[in-house]
């Protein structure tokens, strides 16, 4: 399970995933399950803009790589 936590709204989204899923970029897997995610330049590492807590950008890694870096599987973002 991944919890995405937003500071703005003080609130969670609760988001289940497959293995199947898990070597998918985590930019890419967020948007699939509708989590709106800052960029503007679209997973080409340029813009910084997609970035969660410990300033890593989610269109660095897999939902595999996040999933070892945070085994709780919390994703935090801003403006939630
Ligand atoms: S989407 Fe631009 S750096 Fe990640």
């Amino acid at each position: 399970m991944i919890e995405v936590y937003g500071r703005a709204s003080k609130t969670s989204k609760f988001l289940s995933y497959q293995d199947e899923e898990l070597d998918i970029n985590l930019l890419d897997w967020l948007r699939s399950r509708e989590i709106t995610i800052a960029s503007s330049c679209d997973g080409e590492r340029v813009c910084r803009k997609c970035i969660i807590q410990n300033g890593w950008a989610t269109c660095e890694f897999t939902l595999k790589t996040f999933l070892e870096r945070e085994p709780d599987g919390k994703i935090v973002v801003d403006y939630l």
